[in-house]
């Protein structure tokens, strides 16, 4: 049986222990839902004041351009950003764009996509996919008259023939954390001529990725997961350098000189295009401040922390709750940074953990789902977690009332 002390030992030989003190972690709680809304990052609610105080405050509109003190520039914050992600993505700062929601990021990415393959009428999601993704695809189809083509979650290339314009995947499943091989599978699309799409929600800051490596087209992610950016943090969108692709939303911010005021859209060059609206300065600050957790830090270091955890979680499982079916992958090469298992009543399940200040969450139908962002979740949190769920489950705890009420959020 693996002890707490085994746990312990873990967490003194991990390479990660030092950055748990970079985040505002509640006391008595252990934080498991780092995949859903990542957790404070120290350093956050000072720069919020500083820049509503100072940079808006007293530098008022002035602060779009650099402030004579320092500070401001606003109009380089997107890029600034896009500069701190880049490493975690294996890409340049200058082809990241940063705002929007994915959703809307999606959006756009899929119609730039379908517009450089006009032969081309299909467009392939995968079904298990985040449902966005799919509303999305659905969505730009009936614009554009294109093909909603669901591919098989084991064997997406099996799906993509000479008519598919773009294969959009998400490459760490948000219920199971099952992961696609981004390498493989980009030269496999590419080499029957469609391009490739990637939601790098569930991967961004979480696995190592290497978007420049596989050579591929187009990618999203979100950045209030993995990346601490705060509720509603604005999403990132990638594109190849060289793909000369336009996206839909041809806003003022997109423009060649948005100051310029002139009647005709004309293109900003590069990524600049795919700015659409004013940008989110105070999202884009507290995302700015939030990266700092990553300095110094390396994507292998956090994969390494990544996978001890969640081995160290499926080994707890396997010892103490056999009974339960854990969907998440057990080969290291196909799995994400969460450990999921199902359970006819996951919701409440989840819920009786939260009483007792575990914070997983559930996801429609029956999975219980624990995010483990290495950056603050230790070996010890994962045993304790463990521990509360035997206590969960062997008190019938998730059988009381008041944890079947089902919240909106789940
Ligand atoms: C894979 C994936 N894509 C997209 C989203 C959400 O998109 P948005 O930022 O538009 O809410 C999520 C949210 O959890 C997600 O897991």
């Amino acid at each position: 049986m693996t002890t707490r002390q085994h746990a312990q030992q873990l967490d003194e030989a991990s390479t990660l222990a030092h950055t748990r003190d970079r985040f505002v972690l509640p006391p008595g709680v252990i934080y498991l839902d780092g995949n859903s809304l990542g957790a404070v990052p120290v350093g956050v609610a000072a720069r919020l004041a500083q820049v509503v105080a100072d940079e808006w405050g007293t530098g008022l509109i002035r602060s779009w351009n650099a402030l004579p003190a320092g500070g401001g520039d606003w109009m380089g914050l997107s890029g600034r950003v896009a500069g701190r992600i880049a490493p975690l993505v294996g890409a340049r700062g200058e082809d990241i764009h940063v705002g929007d929601s994915t959703s809307v990021s999606l959006f756009k990415m899929m119609v730039a996509a379908a517009r450089l393959r006009p032969d081309r009428r299909v467009l392939v999601v995968e079904p298990s996919t985040f449902p966005t993704d799919g509303y999305i695809a659905s969505g730009v189809a009936d614009l554009l008259g294109l093909e909603l083509r669901w591919c098989d979650p084991e064997d997406p290339l099996a799906s993509v023939d000479d008519d598919v314009a773009l294969l959009n995947l998400t490459q760490v499943n948000f219920r199971t954390g099952a992961m696609y091989d981004l390498a493989a599978i980009t030269a496999g699309a590419q080499a029957r001529g469609a391009l490739v799409a990637w939601d790098l929600c569930h991967s961004t800051g979480a696995v190592p990725v290497d978007l420049t490596g596989a050579g591929a087209d187009f990618a999203v992610g979100c950045t209030y997961k993995y990346l601490n950016g705060g509720p509603g943090s604005p999403a990132f969108t990638w594109v190849a350098p060289g793909l000369g692709a336009r996206q839909p939303i041809t806003g003022w911010m997109g423009h060649a000189a948005p100051f310029a005021m002139a009647r005709d859209y004309q293109p900003a060059e590069g990524i600049g295009q795919w700015a659409s609206g004013t940008h989110q300065v105070l999202a884009l600050s507290a995302l700015d401040t939030a990266l700092e957790a990553f300095d110094g830090v390396t994507m292998d270091q956090v994969r390494a922390a990544s996978l001890s955890l969640s081995d160290l979680f499926i080994r707890l499982l396997d010892e103490r709750l056999p009974q339960l079916e854990i969907v998440t992958p057990r080969q290291h090469a196909s799995r994400g940074s969460q450990v999921s298992f199902r359970h006819p009543q996951a919701y409440a399940v989840v819920q009786a953990l939260i009483a007792r200040g575990v914070i997983g969450d559930f996801r429609d139908p029956d999975i219980a789902r624990f995010g483990l962002t290495p950056l603050y979740v230790s070996h010890t949190d994962v045993y304790d977690a463990v521990e509360h769920l035997v206590g969960v489950l062997d008190g019938e705890e998730h059988l009381r009332p008041e944890h079947q009420v089902r919240n909106a959020v789940t």
